[in-house]
Protein backbone atom coordinates (compact mmCIF):
# COMPACT_ATOMS: atom_id res chain seq x y z
CA UNK A 1 0.00 0.00 0.00
CA UNK A 2 1.97 3.11 -1.21
CA UNK A 3 0.55 6.28 -2.81
CA UNK A 4 2.74 8.89 -3.99
CA UNK A 5 2.23 12.53 -5.82
CA UNK A 6 4.10 15.52 -6.99
CA UNK A 7 3.75 19.16 -7.79
CA UNK A 8 6.01 21.82 -8.96
CA UNK A 9 7.33 24.64 -7.97
CA UNK A 10 6.22 28.41 -9.29
CA UNK A 11 7.70 31.46 -10.15
CA UNK A 12 6.01 34.77 -10.00
CA UNK A 13 6.25 37.27 -13.38
CA UNK A 14 4.02 40.16 -12.29
CA UNK A 15 2.14 40.79 -10.20
CA UNK A 16 2.88 39.03 -6.47
CA UNK A 17 1.32 41.07 -3.46
CA UNK A 18 -0.72 43.83 -5.57
CA UNK A 19 -2.75 40.02 -6.01
CA UNK A 20 -3.51 39.85 -2.22
CA UNK A 21 -5.57 42.87 -3.37
CA UNK A 22 -6.98 41.84 -6.19
CA UNK A 23 -4.60 43.38 -9.22
CA UNK A 24 -4.08 40.89 -11.85
CA UNK A 25 -0.64 38.43 -11.71
CA UNK A 26 1.13 35.61 -13.60
CA UNK A 27 3.14 32.51 -12.52
CA UNK A 28 4.36 29.95 -14.39
CA UNK A 29 4.88 26.37 -13.28
CA UNK A 30 8.82 25.37 -13.01
CA UNK A 31 10.92 22.09 -13.61
CA UNK A 32 11.52 21.70 -10.07
CA UNK A 33 8.95 19.81 -7.91
CA UNK A 34 8.07 18.59 -4.65
CA UNK A 35 7.35 14.50 -4.28
CA UNK A 36 4.95 13.44 -1.20
CA UNK A 37 4.28 9.66 -0.60
CA UNK A 38 2.43 8.22 1.86
CA UNK A 39 2.02 4.26 3.42
CA UNK A 40 -0.59 3.13 6.01
CA UNK A 41 0.90 1.96 9.03
CA UNK A 42 -0.12 -0.18 12.61
CA UNK A 43 -0.51 2.19 15.66
CA UNK A 44 -1.66 5.35 16.12
CA UNK A 45 1.66 7.63 15.51
CA UNK A 46 2.04 9.38 12.04
CA UNK A 47 5.79 9.55 11.20
CA UNK A 48 7.06 11.96 8.81
CA UNK A 49 10.25 11.27 7.20
CA UNK A 50 10.78 8.46 9.81
CA UNK A 51 10.45 10.40 13.09
CA UNK A 52 7.51 11.25 14.88
CA UNK A 53 4.62 13.61 13.13
CA UNK A 54 4.57 16.78 15.04
CA UNK A 55 1.09 18.82 14.01
CA UNK A 56 3.10 22.23 14.94
CA UNK A 57 5.99 21.80 12.65
CA UNK A 58 4.08 21.22 9.87
CA UNK A 59 0.65 22.68 9.64
CA UNK A 60 -0.07 22.17 6.26
CA UNK A 61 0.25 18.61 6.45
CA UNK A 62 -2.15 19.04 10.00
CA UNK A 63 -4.55 20.83 8.16
CA UNK A 64 -4.95 18.25 4.95
CA UNK A 65 -5.19 15.36 7.35
CA UNK A 66 -8.29 17.15 9.38
CA UNK A 67 -9.82 17.45 5.95
CA UNK A 68 -9.17 14.17 4.29
CA UNK A 69 -7.92 11.70 6.67
CA UNK A 70 -9.82 11.94 10.09
CA UNK A 71 -8.41 9.36 12.83
CA UNK A 72 -12.10 9.64 14.14
CA UNK A 73 -13.16 8.19 11.60
CA UNK A 74 -11.29 5.46 11.53
CA UNK A 75 -8.46 6.65 9.35
CA UNK A 76 -5.23 5.21 9.98
CA UNK A 77 -1.71 6.86 10.87
CA UNK A 78 -0.02 6.96 7.69
CA UNK A 79 3.90 7.45 7.15
CA UNK A 80 4.87 10.21 4.79
CA UNK A 81 8.09 10.73 3.04
CA UNK A 82 8.85 14.23 1.14
CA UNK A 83 11.62 15.03 -1.23
CA UNK A 84 12.08 17.22 -3.94
CA UNK A 85 14.56 19.94 -5.40
CA UNK A 86 12.60 23.31 -4.42
CA UNK A 87 14.44 25.00 -1.51
CA UNK A 88 12.31 26.18 0.82
CA UNK A 89 10.93 29.35 2.14
CA UNK A 90 12.19 31.24 -0.76
CA UNK A 91 9.32 31.91 -3.15
CA UNK A 92 9.00 29.21 -5.08
CA UNK A 93 5.47 27.72 -4.02
CA UNK A 94 7.40 25.03 -1.95
CA UNK A 95 4.53 24.94 0.44
CA UNK A 96 1.70 24.87 -1.90
CA UNK A 97 3.60 22.61 -3.44
CA UNK A 98 3.83 20.31 -0.59
CA UNK A 99 -0.21 20.68 0.05
CA UNK A 100 -1.02 20.10 -3.55
CA UNK A 101 1.21 16.64 -3.88
CA UNK A 102 -0.12 15.96 -0.12
CA UNK A 103 -3.37 16.44 -0.34
CA UNK A 104 -3.46 14.41 -4.31
CA UNK A 105 -2.15 11.65 -2.88
CA UNK A 106 -4.46 11.39 0.53
CA UNK A 107 -7.43 11.68 -2.25
CA UNK A 108 -5.67 8.77 -4.11
CA UNK A 109 -5.42 6.74 -1.22
CA UNK A 110 -8.18 7.70 0.15
CA UNK A 111 -10.48 7.07 -2.81
CA UNK A 112 -14.09 8.88 -3.48
CA UNK A 113 -17.53 8.14 -3.49
CA UNK A 114 -19.16 8.89 -6.17
CA UNK A 115 -23.30 9.07 -6.54
CA UNK A 116 -23.16 7.48 -10.19
CA UNK A 117 -20.31 7.01 -12.87
CA UNK A 118 -19.14 10.36 -14.07
CA UNK A 119 -16.88 12.52 -14.27
CA UNK A 120 -19.00 15.69 -12.83
CA UNK A 121 -18.78 16.94 -9.53
CA UNK A 122 -22.56 17.02 -9.46
CA UNK A 123 -21.71 13.07 -8.99
CA UNK A 124 -19.39 13.59 -5.79
CA UNK A 125 -21.08 12.52 -2.82
CA UNK A 126 -17.81 13.81 -1.25
CA UNK A 127 -15.11 16.45 -1.57
CA UNK A 128 -13.95 20.10 -2.40
CA UNK A 129 -14.45 21.84 -5.61
CA UNK A 130 -14.75 25.54 -6.95
CA UNK A 131 -18.83 24.62 -7.67
CA UNK A 132 -19.34 22.78 -4.45
CA UNK A 133 -20.92 24.69 -1.56
CA UNK A 134 -21.82 22.46 0.41
CA UNK A 135 -18.47 21.60 1.91
CA UNK A 136 -16.32 24.25 3.20
CA UNK A 137 -12.66 23.86 2.61
CA UNK A 138 -11.87 26.85 4.22
CA UNK A 139 -13.93 25.99 7.63
CA UNK A 140 -12.83 25.12 10.67
CA UNK A 141 -15.80 22.23 10.70
CA UNK A 142 -12.75 19.06 11.64
CA UNK A 143 -14.80 15.97 12.23
CA UNK A 144 -15.47 12.63 11.16
CA UNK A 145 -17.95 14.02 8.36
CA UNK A 146 -15.97 16.86 6.84
CA UNK A 147 -15.44 16.65 3.30
CA UNK A 148 -18.90 14.43 2.94
CA UNK A 149 -21.74 15.87 0.82
CA UNK A 150 -25.01 16.33 3.31
CA UNK A 151 -27.67 16.09 0.69
CA UNK A 152 -25.73 13.23 -1.21
CA UNK A 153 -23.43 11.29 0.71
CA UNK A 154 -26.47 8.49 1.45
CA UNK A 155 -27.04 8.46 -2.40
CA UNK A 156 -23.08 6.89 -2.69
CA UNK A 157 -22.87 3.92 -4.58
CA UNK A 158 -19.54 3.91 -6.44
CA UNK A 159 -16.21 4.64 -4.88
CA UNK A 160 -13.02 5.24 -7.03
CA UNK A 161 -9.57 5.92 -5.59
CA UNK A 162 -5.81 6.73 -7.25
CA UNK A 163 -5.64 8.60 -10.01
CA UNK A 164 -9.06 8.56 -10.89
CA UNK A 165 -9.94 9.99 -7.44
CA UNK A 166 -7.56 13.12 -8.02
CA UNK A 167 -8.93 16.61 -8.97
CA UNK A 168 -6.77 19.47 -9.76
CA UNK A 169 -9.41 21.99 -8.72
CA UNK A 170 -9.88 20.02 -5.48
CA UNK A 171 -6.05 19.93 -4.81
CA UNK A 172 -5.69 23.57 -5.33
CA UNK A 173 -8.25 24.74 -2.94
CA UNK A 174 -7.22 22.53 -0.05
CA UNK A 175 -4.06 24.14 -0.55
CA UNK A 176 -5.53 27.99 -0.77
CA UNK A 177 -7.17 27.21 2.06
CA UNK A 178 -3.87 25.85 3.79
CA UNK A 179 -1.54 29.22 2.74
CA UNK A 180 -4.26 31.52 4.19
CA UNK A 181 -4.56 29.64 7.37
CA UNK A 182 -0.56 29.82 7.38
CA UNK A 183 -0.40 33.56 6.33
CA UNK A 184 -2.98 35.05 8.44
CA UNK A 185 -5.65 34.95 6.40
CA UNK A 186 -4.66 36.50 3.54
CA UNK A 187 -3.67 34.72 0.79
CA UNK A 188 -4.13 34.56 -2.60
CA UNK A 189 -4.76 31.46 -5.15
CA UNK A 190 -1.84 31.99 -7.28
CA UNK A 191 0.54 29.03 -5.93
CA UNK A 192 -1.92 26.78 -4.51
CA UNK A 193 -3.45 27.10 -8.42
CA UNK A 194 -0.52 27.10 -10.09
CA UNK A 195 1.23 24.30 -8.12
CA UNK A 196 -2.07 22.13 -8.95
CA UNK A 197 -2.22 22.83 -12.75
CA UNK A 198 0.93 23.74 -14.09
CA UNK A 199 1.65 25.67 -16.69
CA UNK A 200 1.18 29.15 -16.86
CA UNK A 201 -1.61 30.74 -14.57
CA UNK A 202 -3.41 34.11 -14.93
CA UNK A 203 -5.53 35.65 -12.16
CA UNK A 204 -7.58 38.55 -12.49
CA UNK A 205 -10.34 40.35 -11.29
CA UNK A 206 -12.83 39.82 -14.53
CA UNK A 207 -13.25 36.61 -16.38
CA UNK A 208 -10.50 37.18 -19.32
CA UNK A 209 -10.56 36.61 -23.08
CA UNK A 210 -7.83 34.61 -24.72
CA UNK A 211 -7.35 32.56 -21.44
CA UNK A 212 -8.66 29.54 -20.51
CA UNK A 213 -11.29 30.28 -17.62
CA UNK A 214 -10.89 27.50 -15.14
CA UNK A 215 -12.63 28.99 -11.78
CA UNK A 216 -13.46 31.59 -9.51
CA UNK A 217 -12.17 31.61 -6.12
CA UNK A 218 -13.36 33.82 -2.77
CA UNK A 219 -12.17 34.58 0.30
CA UNK A 220 -13.02 36.55 2.97
CA UNK A 221 -10.20 38.70 4.66
CA UNK A 222 -10.43 41.08 7.44
CA UNK A 223 -10.61 44.34 5.56
CA UNK A 224 -12.54 42.83 2.24
CA UNK A 225 -13.82 39.83 0.44
CA UNK A 226 -11.42 38.89 -2.59
CA UNK A 227 -12.70 37.33 -5.59
CA UNK A 228 -10.58 36.15 -8.47
CA UNK A 229 -11.04 34.82 -11.94
CA UNK A 230 -8.15 32.11 -12.14
CA UNK A 231 -7.09 30.97 -16.08
CA UNK A 232 -4.73 28.57 -17.84
CA UNK A 233 -2.54 30.65 -20.68
CA UNK A 234 -0.99 28.58 -23.19
CA UNK A 235 2.30 29.31 -23.43
CA UNK A 236 2.86 31.51 -26.83
CA UNK A 237 5.09 31.15 -29.86
CA UNK A 238 8.40 31.30 -28.89
CA UNK A 239 8.47 30.20 -25.43
CA UNK A 240 10.61 27.10 -25.90
CA UNK A 241 13.60 30.02 -26.43
CA UNK A 242 13.46 31.81 -23.39
CA UNK A 243 13.96 30.39 -19.98
CA UNK A 244 13.60 31.68 -16.59
CA UNK A 245 16.52 31.99 -14.38
CA UNK A 246 16.22 31.94 -10.62
CA UNK A 247 18.70 33.38 -8.29
CA UNK A 248 18.14 32.46 -4.43
CA UNK A 249 19.79 34.92 -2.25
CA UNK A 250 19.86 32.40 0.60
CA UNK A 251 18.00 34.75 2.88
CA UNK A 252 15.22 33.90 4.44
CA UNK A 253 11.98 35.58 4.63
CA UNK A 254 8.79 34.18 5.96
CA UNK A 255 5.56 34.77 3.87
CA UNK A 256 3.39 35.72 6.31
CA UNK A 257 5.54 38.70 7.60
CA UNK A 258 5.86 40.32 4.20
CA UNK A 259 2.53 40.41 3.18
CA UNK A 260 1.54 41.41 6.78
CA UNK A 261 4.20 44.46 6.57
CA UNK A 262 2.04 45.38 2.99
CA UNK A 263 -1.13 45.54 4.28
CA UNK A 264 0.24 47.78 7.51
CA UNK A 265 1.67 49.90 5.30
CA UNK A 266 -1.52 50.50 3.40
CA UNK A 267 -3.42 50.81 6.51
CA UNK A 268 -1.52 53.61 7.84
CA UNK A 269 -0.98 55.60 4.75
CA UNK A 270 -4.24 54.92 2.13
CA UNK A 271 -2.77 56.49 -0.52
CA UNK A 272 0.14 53.74 -1.16
CA UNK A 273 -3.01 51.79 -2.58
CA UNK A 274 -2.07 53.60 -5.59
CA UNK A 275 1.01 52.00 -5.73
CA UNK A 276 -0.39 48.29 -5.59
CA UNK A 277 -3.01 49.43 -8.63
CA UNK A 278 0.10 50.64 -10.65
CA UNK A 279 1.94 47.06 -10.35
CA UNK A 280 -1.88 46.04 -11.60
CA UNK A 281 -1.35 48.26 -14.84
CA UNK A 282 1.86 46.36 -15.44
CA UNK A 283 0.78 43.21 -14.98
CA UNK A 284 -1.86 43.93 -17.46
CA UNK A 285 1.33 45.67 -19.83
CA UNK A 286 2.92 42.35 -19.35
CA UNK A 287 0.05 39.42 -19.51
CA UNK A 288 -0.57 41.74 -23.03
CA UNK A 289 2.85 40.62 -24.41
CA UNK A 290 3.13 37.66 -23.11
CA UNK A 291 0.03 36.53 -25.14
CA UNK A 292 1.22 38.14 -28.30
CA UNK A 293 5.00 36.27 -27.54
CA UNK A 294 6.67 39.82 -27.40
CA UNK A 295 9.14 38.04 -24.76
CA UNK A 296 11.19 41.45 -24.81
CA UNK A 297 7.73 43.83 -23.44
CA UNK A 298 7.09 41.00 -20.75
CA UNK A 299 11.29 41.49 -19.59
CA UNK A 300 10.03 45.16 -19.52
CA UNK A 301 7.34 44.40 -17.40
CA UNK A 302 8.82 42.28 -14.96
CA UNK A 303 11.64 44.90 -14.35
CA UNK A 304 9.47 48.02 -14.30
CA UNK A 305 7.59 45.88 -11.63
CA UNK A 306 10.46 45.35 -9.90
CA UNK A 307 10.83 49.24 -9.25
CA UNK A 308 7.15 49.37 -7.63
CA UNK A 309 8.38 46.16 -5.44
CA UNK A 310 11.34 47.84 -4.19
CA UNK A 311 8.86 51.26 -3.54
CA UNK A 312 6.77 48.94 -1.47
CA UNK A 313 9.65 47.69 0.40
CA UNK A 314 9.74 44.40 -0.03
CA UNK A 315 13.17 43.79 -1.97
CA UNK A 316 16.32 44.35 -0.04
CA UNK A 317 19.50 43.78 -1.10
CA UNK A 318 20.27 41.06 -1.62
CA UNK A 319 18.06 40.87 -4.16
CA UNK A 320 18.75 43.83 -5.92
CA UNK A 321 22.23 42.96 -5.97
CA UNK A 322 20.76 40.00 -7.86
CA UNK A 323 18.42 41.57 -10.27
CA UNK A 324 21.08 44.49 -11.04
CA UNK A 325 24.03 41.19 -12.45
CA UNK A 326 20.93 39.57 -14.05
CA UNK A 327 19.86 42.25 -16.49
CA UNK A 328 22.77 43.55 -19.02
CA UNK A 329 21.67 39.26 -20.66
CA UNK A 330 18.13 39.37 -19.20
CA UNK A 331 15.34 40.45 -20.97
CA UNK A 332 13.94 41.39 -17.62
CA UNK A 333 13.88 40.67 -13.91
CA UNK A 334 12.31 40.94 -10.84
CA UNK A 335 11.80 39.57 -7.26
CA UNK A 336 9.72 35.99 -7.41
CA UNK A 337 6.75 35.76 -4.19
CA UNK A 338 6.55 37.63 -0.91
CA UNK A 339 10.46 39.31 -0.99
CA UNK A 340 12.53 40.22 2.03
CA UNK A 341 14.94 37.61 0.74
CA UNK A 342 14.24 34.05 -1.16
CA UNK A 343 14.53 34.57 -4.62
CA UNK A 344 14.46 36.95 -7.72
CA UNK A 345 13.75 35.60 -11.43
CA UNK A 346 15.42 36.44 -14.70
CA UNK A 347 13.59 35.91 -18.23
CA UNK A 348 16.50 35.09 -20.69
CA UNK A 349 17.56 33.86 -23.72
CA UNK A 350 20.81 33.08 -22.67
CA UNK A 351 20.61 31.05 -19.48
CA UNK A 352 24.28 30.41 -19.43
CA UNK A 353 25.31 34.00 -19.22
CA UNK A 354 22.73 34.95 -16.56
CA UNK A 355 22.65 31.73 -14.39
CA UNK A 356 27.00 32.72 -14.18
CA UNK A 357 26.23 36.69 -13.50
CA UNK A 358 23.95 35.55 -10.69
CA UNK A 359 26.27 33.30 -9.50
CA UNK A 360 29.36 35.73 -9.65
CA UNK A 361 27.08 38.12 -7.19
CA UNK A 362 26.34 35.68 -4.75
CA UNK A 363 23.37 33.78 -5.56
CA UNK A 364 22.52 29.70 -5.99
CA UNK A 365 20.86 29.72 -9.20
CA UNK A 366 18.19 27.23 -10.89
CA UNK A 367 17.12 27.25 -14.82
CA UNK A 368 13.57 26.50 -15.70
CA UNK A 369 11.80 26.88 -19.09
CA UNK A 370 7.42 27.54 -19.13
CA UNK A 371 5.06 25.09 -19.59
CA UNK A 372 6.01 22.32 -16.84
CA UNK A 373 3.50 19.55 -15.55
CA UNK A 374 1.18 20.25 -12.86
CA UNK A 375 0.49 17.70 -10.16
CA UNK A 376 1.09 13.98 -10.94
CA UNK A 377 -0.36 10.87 -9.23
CA UNK A 378 3.54 8.85 -9.57
CA UNK A 379 1.96 5.61 -7.80
CA UNK A 380 -0.90 4.35 -6.27
CA UNK A 381 -0.84 0.47 -5.64
CA UNK A 382 -3.48 -1.35 -2.83
CA UNK A 383 -5.66 2.32 -3.09
CA UNK A 384 -7.75 2.68 -1.19
CA UNK A 385 -6.35 2.17 2.28
CA UNK A 386 -9.32 3.74 4.04
CA UNK A 387 -12.78 4.96 3.00
CA UNK A 388 -15.46 6.88 5.06
CA UNK A 389 -18.14 4.34 5.52
O1 LIG B 1 6.53 33.72 -1.20
P1 LIG B 1 5.53 32.88 -1.89
O2 LIG B 1 6.08 31.94 -2.87
O3 LIG B 1 4.61 32.19 -0.90
O4 LIG B 1 4.59 33.88 -2.75
C1 LIG B 1 3.78 34.83 -2.11
C2 LIG B 1 3.02 35.67 -3.11
C3 LIG B 1 2.26 36.83 -2.47
O5 LIG B 1 1.60 37.53 -3.53
C4 LIG B 1 3.19 37.79 -1.76
C5 LIG B 1 1.23 36.34 -1.45
C6 LIG B 1 0.01 35.67 -2.06
O6 LIG B 1 -0.72 35.04 -1.27
O7 LIG B 1 -0.24 35.78 -3.27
Amino acid sequence: MKVEASAPGKCILFGEHAVVFGQPAVAVAIEQRIQVSIEAIEGEDWKLEGMRFDPKKHPHIDTLRHRLWPSEAGAPALSIQVNGDIPRASGLGSSAALSVAASAALRAARGRWLTEQGSGTEMWAEGYASTINDTDAYGSNEGPKVGLRPSKVQHKSILCSGVEAVNEDECALLSHAVEASAQGGRASPMDASTCAHGGILLLSDVIEEDANHLYQRQLEMSDATRTWQLHELTVPKGGDEVYLVIGNTGVHAPTSAQVAKVARAIERNPERMKEIETIGVISRRGILALKQGDFEAVGRAMTENQVMLQGLGVSCPELDALVRAAAPSALGAKLTGAGGGGCMVALTRDPKATSEAIELAGGRTLISTFGNDGLRVEMAQGVPFWSPA
